[in-house]
């Protein structure tokens, strides 16, 4: 099955004057240790990677399609996807951010065989439980009410689709306002499954979410 590692965002948050897939992590860029973790995964068999538009020549990974990314992270899964289809036509994908270097192989080939084995479910999503208790903020900045926290997942990638399901749904989709590929799938009626995934498997937004990610990776060496 085909992945799509999309990597195609600026940085800004980062700082690092340049796209934040090509950050040095670890001696490596930011998105090699995402390519890395699909190339170990047993149920993958191509990688594609949604890179910042004209410049795909310093994406250069062995074995991985890249692919010119769009305005916002669900147009450069748009992106992805027709590029993958134009390759084929499979029945699932792996939608992953570049963002998330350490994530396990396991929980990849974990979510494809749980979406593959649960026909009721259009897309299948890594989430941690929270931790944190989380309140909701009126206009005027005072806490509206707090949530019940047992309800409550923070949504991670990699996240697995059934590609009829993806496609329909960035077709009708708000591409610009969608921080995930799962909520558009929700929009459009599907029904997204979660798998449990560690807090581990951290996002790099800021600066020191890179030291954070060096000494994870460190101690899973
Ligand atoms: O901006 P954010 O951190 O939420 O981005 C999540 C992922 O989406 C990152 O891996 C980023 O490279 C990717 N992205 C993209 N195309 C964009 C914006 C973000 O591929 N236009």
């Amino acid at each position: 099955m085909p992945a799509l590692i999309v990597a195609a965002g600026s940085g800004q948050r980062l700082g690092a004057g340049g796209p934040k897939a090509l950050v040095e992590l670890a001696g490596r860029p930011l998105y090699a240790w995402s390519v890395d973790a699909f190339r170990q995964a047993n149920n993958i068999d191509r990688i594609y990677v949604a890179v910042p538009p004209g410049r795909a020549d310093l994406f250069t990974e062995p074995g991985i399609v890249t692919v010119e990314g769009g305005e916002t992270r669900s147009h450069s899964v748009a992106n992805g996807l027709e590029a993958i289809k134009a390759d084929g036509d499979p029945a699932m994908v792996v939608v992953h951010d570049a963002a998330r270097p350490l994530v396990p192989a396991a929980l990849i080939d974990a979510a494809v065989i749980g979406l593959g084995s649960d026909t009721e479910l259009h897309a299948l999503i890594a989430a941690a439980p929270m931790t944190d208790t989380v309140k909701r903020l009126g206009g005027d900045g005072v806490v509206v009410e707090t949530l019940d926290r047992s309800s409550l997942v923070a949504v991670q990638t990699p996240q697995v689709f059934r590609v009829e399901a993806l496609e329909r749904a960035l077709e009708s989709g708000d591409l610009a306002g969608a921080t995930d590929d799962a909520s558009l799938v929700e929009a459009s009626g599907g029904s997204v499954g979660v798998i449990e995934a560690s807090s581990g498997n951290i996002k790099v937004t800021v600066p020191g979410d890179l030291e954070l990610a060096t000494l994870l990776l460190q101690r899973n060496r």
